[in-house]
């Protein structure tokens, strides 16, 4: 009998944390370096490698930090956007001039403390910072602001913006002890002087951490990975992606405090504009869309998909018929992906895929195995799957590797 797979924190985002630019910011479903290293890293040269749900751009940094060319895509500007400062190499000459335009703007900064400022308009916003901690926060954005533009458009120094995303995440009243982010029950009061040594610190840390140099290239691109993009002729030797579980978790709801800062985000119906348009996503108006989705090509997917979301159905639980179409639009949005990945394929490439299972009312969701019958039906070769981990101590879910290969008749 094989022995029971461990939960191996050192397969998720916990391993990042202090593993140099991948531990920038938090993105809670991340996977690890150590993991995308052990599907990587081979004897061959040359490689492209192709992540079509980049998240924090994991692996394309990884690919791009062991010399490979690297592609990735997202539904999520704000994460395109964070991949491509990540996944830069900042010459010394560019450090000493983010250095010095951040001493100018602290010193801006604290003249400008008695001013009213712009902040964002995220709902309830006392709940994430005290009045007190957003006068300065919002006071330093100004000054940061005057010196780099707005996180949009400053381009090359857009690294300094990481860093207040970082410092606002800190000085917030997020929790990150679930699976996902919560609220403590307090919001904390920060001084101005701890405010701007937190900031000095956290882009220190991140200064430094550049110093290990992109040795490969890379491209995080806003792109739909149901239907994907021409790379101008390029076709890739690897794909090794974690997309979306069908679980219900919104990247948009950890990612809301940095999108509002960075004026990615301007109201709340956006967030959900953009989760439904993400694979898996139920915020907002995502979820009330689900009601009078049908999906538009009849038989496409497989058997046993239409069977798993029938189970759903016929359950007793509250919500059932929706969370039933949920599960079906996810197949079905990760079939077109599937299927509009090949054109981006080289003859004899290897695809590897970390997802996890999920249960509704009782009724497991294999999504290894209904995703390898997506494969096959599509003409993937060699498909198989292996459990890597064991995601909860309580209930049986656990993360797979799905794995096939893409060969030309
Ligand atoms: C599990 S996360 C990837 C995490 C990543 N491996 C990392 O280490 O950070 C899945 C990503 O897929 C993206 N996504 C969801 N639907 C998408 C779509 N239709 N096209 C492209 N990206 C999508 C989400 O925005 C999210 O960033």
């Amino acid at each position: 009998m094989s022995p029971t797979p461990s939960q191996r924190a050192d397969y998720t985002f916990k391993y990042n944390r202090s593993y140099g630019r991948h531990g920038w910011l938090r993105l809670t479903p991340a996977y690890s370096v150590k993991l995308v290293e052990k599907l990587l890293i081979s004897g061959e040269e040359n490689l492209i490698i192709l992540d079509p749900f980049s998240g924090t751009a994991t692996t394309a940094l990884v690919a791009a930090e062991n010399a490979y060319q690297a592609y990735s895509f997202d539904i999520n500007p704000f994460l395109v956007w964070l991949g491509n400062i990540k996944c830069k190499n900042y010459s010394q000459e560019q450090i000493i001039k983010i250095r010095h335009a951040v001493n100018n703007a602290l010193v801006e900064f604290q003249s400008s403390l008695g001013e009213e400022h712009w902040i964002p308009n995220i709902f309830n916003i006392e709940r994430w910072w005290s009045s007190q901690t957003l006068t300065i926060l919002s006071a330093l954005r100004y000054s940061l602001v005057q010196q780099f533009g707005e996180p949009k458009n400053s381009a090359d120094l857009g690294i300094v913006w990481i860093a207040f995303c970082r410092l606002i995440i800190e000085t917030s009243s997020a929790a990150f002890n679930h699976v996902s982010m919560s609220f403590n029950n307090k919001v904390t009061h920060f001084e101005v002087d701890k405010i701007e040594q937190l900031f000095i610190d956290i882009l220190d840390f991140i200064l430094k951490s550049t110093s290990k140099p992109i040795r490969g290239s890379t491209k995080i691109i806003k792109a739909d990975a149901r239907c994907i993009i021409n790379l101008n002729e390029v076709k890739v030797d690897r794909v090794i992606t974690s997309p979306p579980y069908p679980n219900r978790i919104s990247y948009i709801r950890e990612l809301r405090p940095y999108m509002y800062w960075t004026k990615f985000l301007n109201e709340a119906k956006e967030a959900g504009e953009i989760d439904w348009m993400a694979i898996g996503g139920t915020w907002g108006i995502a979820t009330s869309r689900l009601k009078s989705w049908q999906i538009d090509e009849v038989n496409l997917l497989p058997e046993s998909v239409y069977n798993a979301v029938e189970n759903i159905k016929k359950s007793e639980g509250k919500n059932a018929h929706i969370l039933s179409i949920y599960v079906l639009k996810y197949f079905y949005d990760m079939h077109l992906h599937l299927r509009s990945l090949r054109h981006l394929l080289k003859d004899g490439a290897k695809i590897d895929y970390i997802v996890g299972n999920s249960t509704f009312f009782g009724n497991r969701v294999d999504t290894a195995s209904l995703l390898a019958e997506s494969m096959k039906m599509l003409g993937y070769k060699k498909i198989s799957f292996e459990i890597i981990r064991k995601r909860n101590s309580k209930k049986e879910l656990y993360e797979y590797c799905v794995s096939a290969t893409w060969e030309e008749a």
